[in-house]
């Protein structure tokens, strides 16, 4: 089989890499990839939404599965686009990817099918979001309706603040059309997971649970990132949480989309806040994760492209994932002034120290390789989250020293990164 991968983060050299080590494939593409997935896949210079090109590409290659990462091309119907097609890739339609690409029917959904999520209201003028927030204690949520780049969710400690929020988004407008309508959604306490899941719109089978870092300082502080570093599985999530999980927001969420004439097929992630051993989703995301997926799928045993054609085929019924029983954890590695302004182009050292080890991983993600003269390769800096440095251990400590370990094999000007990954897992084991 031929694949394209779709995409250029962490998240597409862990897929590319997996994907290019299942029996079934004999040529991996990525498009546009990065320097890491030119070593286990051919990159292809088309960028990640250019659904035309990308269409195009595989038509002339005879591509058996496309297999997108981000969101922009599913919430802008890449799969519908192939399908029509008869061109198989892995991801919900555009309808489905609504449960991403709206905060407000993401919302809506779960009301209509009683899957737990906080109390919200919608508007679509600034005045009576403002009305509504008087009324409200203390802290508020406020979220753009539309994609944001993940930054359109601003928590609200005080009244006041979540007028300025609703201003900036309803009356400066920050984040475009994606502001045109707000949720204001009451505040949740408690620790978050993610729970991924493959579907085929009726048979779940679940991934193991994980936990994303999203602040970039130590102990949860500062500015969100796209994610400082991730591990699973999760002990926050036990095992009797993770059955209400499937039972109470999984079940009924695919149910409730099929009577409403949706089938969602692919990776569905529910972002999980647990407050007092109950679980109220934060998000649904129409995608794997990035971070999650560098800490979840060095443990998956099972080959990943046949169960991502059993869910095309709607034939997840009696899937059954195998999983390496081992903790895995995934450190990102990112320029120093991220997620503010950082410069591009540093050479990256040490590397070439850390191949052929079967429990130690780097994906990359802001990367660019050039050979020099001698023949030598050479990797630079091309993003702000650069590097994923991934190991698996009998324990969430044990993992956590491996990483750190290899960490200090590697250096760039500026690096830097998380020291305290898998904390909340450390004091879960006390
Ligand atoms: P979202 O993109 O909706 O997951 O929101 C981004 C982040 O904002 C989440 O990971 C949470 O940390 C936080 N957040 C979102 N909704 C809530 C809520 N209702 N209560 C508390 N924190 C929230
Ligand atoms: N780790 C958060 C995300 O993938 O959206």
């Amino acid at each position: 089989m031929k694949v394209l991968v779709i995409g250029s983060g962490g998240r597409e050299h862990c897929l590319a890499k997996e994907i290019a080590e299942s029996s079934l494939v004999d040529k991996v593409y990525c498009a546009p990839g990065n320097a890491g997935t030119s070593l286990c896949a051919e990159n292809v210079d088309i960028g990640a939404s250019d659904i035309d090109r990308l269409f195009r590409f595989a038509v002339d290659k005879k591509i058996d599965l496309t297999v997108p990462g981000p969101e922009v091309p599913l919430v802008n119907g890449i799969v519908d686009k192939f399908q029509e097609a008869n061109l198989k890739i892995f991801g919900p339609t555009k309808k489905a990817a609504m449960l991403e690409a709206s905060k407000v029917f993401a919302k809506e959904v779960m009301r209509k099918y009683r899957v737990p999520t906080a109390d919200f209201k919608v508007f679509d003028d600034h005045r009576s979001a403002k009305e509504y927030i008087k009324t409200k204690f203390d802290p508020l949520v406020i979220k753009a309706d539309g994609l944001a780049a993940g930054k359109g969710v601003i928590v609200c400690q005080s009244q006041e603040q979540a007028n300025a929020a609703v201003d900036e988004i309803m009356v400066q407008k920050k984040f475009g059309s994606a502001g045109f309508r707000i949720v204001v959604e009451d505040y949740l306490q408690g620790e978050e997971a993610s729970i991924l899941v493959f579907t085929d719109g009726r048979t779940i089978v679940p991934l193991v649970s994980s936990q994303d870092h999203k602040q970039i300082f130590d102990g949860d502080k500062g500015p969100n990132t796209g994610g400082m570093g991730a591990y699973a599985p999760a002990p926050v999530v036990e095992k009797r949480i993770f059955t209400k999980i499937i039972n109470k927001v999984f079940l009924p969420l695919i149910e409730g989309l099929k009577q409403d004439g949706i089938i969602y097929k692919g990776i569905l992630y529910a972002g999980i806040m647990i407050e007092k051993g109950e679980p109220y989703v934060l998000e649904f995301n129409v995608r794997f994760g990035d971070p999650e997926t560098q800490a979840v799928l060095p443990k998956l045993k099972s080959d990943l492209v046949e169960v991502m054609l059993k869910t095309i085929n709607g034939d997840l019924k009696n899937c059954r994932l195998e999983w390496d029983e081992r903790f895995c954890l995934c450190v990102v590695l990112a320029s120093g002034g991220y997620p503010g302004s950082y410069a591009k182009g540093k050479q990256i050292y040490g590397l070439d120290k850390l191949t052929d080890s079967a429990d130690i991983f780097v994906f990359h993600a802001g990367t660019q390789k050039t050979r020099d003269q001698q023949g030598n390769l050479n990797f630079f800096t091309n993003g702000g989250r650069v590097l994923n440095v991934v190991a698996l251990g009998e324990t969430v400590l044990e993992a956590q020293r491996k990483v750190y370990s290899a960490i200090e094999k590697i250096s760039f000007e500026n690096m830097y990164y998380r020291r305290d990954i898998g904390y909340k897992a450390v004091k879960c084991k006390k």
